[in-house]
């Protein structure tokens, strides 16, 4: 039976990651795929007149999965927040109820040298931050107001119910349960109330995993933590916009956020796969953006969604192998175009 992948390239250096991911998948499902493209971010604003025009959502919701590049342009930044390139991936996020946004970060042998970290505290890194993506300050109430004295005051509300905490916490613990069955719960709950319902919950799911170990940390902690000594992490469950902060942090120590994949996962099963990476418009159009990431992405859309881990572990095995025999593209130190680190991985396959 084919399956349907909505194919989103969207801005920047999206469309030369995504053409990458595509010829890797070709050679690796063949007709066992079948795509749709549609515009996202500011291409869909100039195409459509909307960041995440209808077409494009209803793409997203026919198909067995999404394939997405990434968002975002300078000239955007002007626009109304409503008409951001950003609110592309809220949308997809928020309108298909993908809450749970698997990062895994794990530094490839190869790439020790290229961690900002310590070869021997770099190598350590092998952990999966499960961050919440449908709630939190990002879809709060958020505005612009003028204060009594004349002053303007911008504002986001936070904020958490205990069952949008509870649905991710378990997402957490499953994720734990097929690792080494270790999870840390970060949150703010010496300052903000919404973390300390945070963490009352999440230790109130516990009692169903009684095999996971369940540990706190305030977030500030956890920023310090990830650099001092990334190896003690298992899995990681978060919020939103701790988890955005915490996730990039985490792919640096792991080599280079050009390395590292995403999924964002419904209750179903179905999920949007996209790098961490954001547009990149500076080196946009020059054949400089590392395509792993995207690529890897891809396997993980094979493995969570589509059913097809032999797959996945083939493409996984082959980018460790272009790495192995040296393709490095700038952000690893190296010199090789996007291409060609398409060209690495084909070959290894
Ligand atoms: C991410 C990105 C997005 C986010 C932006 C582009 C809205 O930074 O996926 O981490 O903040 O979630
Ligand atoms: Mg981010």
């Amino acid at each position: 039976m084919t399956k349907l992948i909505a194919l989103f390239p969207g801005d920047g250096i999206g469309p030369e990651v995504i053409a990458q991911a595509r010829r890797v998948l070709d050679v690796v499902c063949g007709d066992r795929l079948s795509y749709e493209e549609g515009y996202v971010g500011y291409v869909a604003y100039e195409a459509a007149g909307h960041p995440l025009p209808e077409e494009t959502l209803a793409i997203a919701r026919k198909a067995d999965a999404v394939l997405f590049g990434a968002i975002g342009d300078p000239r955007g930044d002007s626009l109304s927040r409503d008409l951001r390139p950003e609110q592309a991936i809220l949308g997809l996020r928020k309108g298909l109820t993908l809450f749970a946004n698997l990062r895994p970060a794990k530094l490839f042998p190869e790439l020790a040298d290229a961690s900002a970290l310590r070869p021997e505290v770099a190598s350590a890194i092998d952990l999966v931050i499960v961050r919440e993506t449908n709630g939190d300050v990002y879809f709060g109430e958020k505005g612009m107001r003028t204060t009594a004295n004349g002053r303007r005051e911008g504002y986001d509300i936070m904020s958490y119910n205990e069952d949008e905490v509870a649905r991710i916490a378990r997402v957490g613990f499953e994720t734990a349960r097929a690792r080494r069955g270790k999870l840390c719960s970060v949150d703010k709950a010496n300052v903000l109330e919404t973390s300390q319902l945070w963490r009352d919950v999440v230790i109130e799911v516990s009692a169903e995993y009684p095999d996971v170990e369940l540990s706190h940390m305030y977030v500030d902690n956890a920023a310090m933590q990830l650099v001092r000594n990334p190896g003690q992490f298992d899995v990681i469950v978060t919020g939103n916009l701790f988890g955005d902060i915490l996730s990039d942090q985490a792919s640096m120590c792991a080599g280079s956020i050009g390395m590292l994949p995403s999924a964002t996962l419904d209750a179903n099963g179905k999920g949007l796969y996209e790098p961490i990476h954001g547009s990149a418009p500076d080196i946009a159009g020059q054949g400089k953006a590392n395509p792993l990431a995207t690529i890897l992405s891809s396997a993980m859309m094979l493995r969570y969604s589509l059913g097809m881990a032999a797959e996945a572990d083939r493409i996984e095995a082959a980018v460790a192998a272009a790495l192995a025999g040296g393709a490095r593209s700038p952000d690893l130190g190296g010199t090789h175009t996007t291409v060609q680190m398409g060209d690495a991985v084909l070959a290894a396959l």
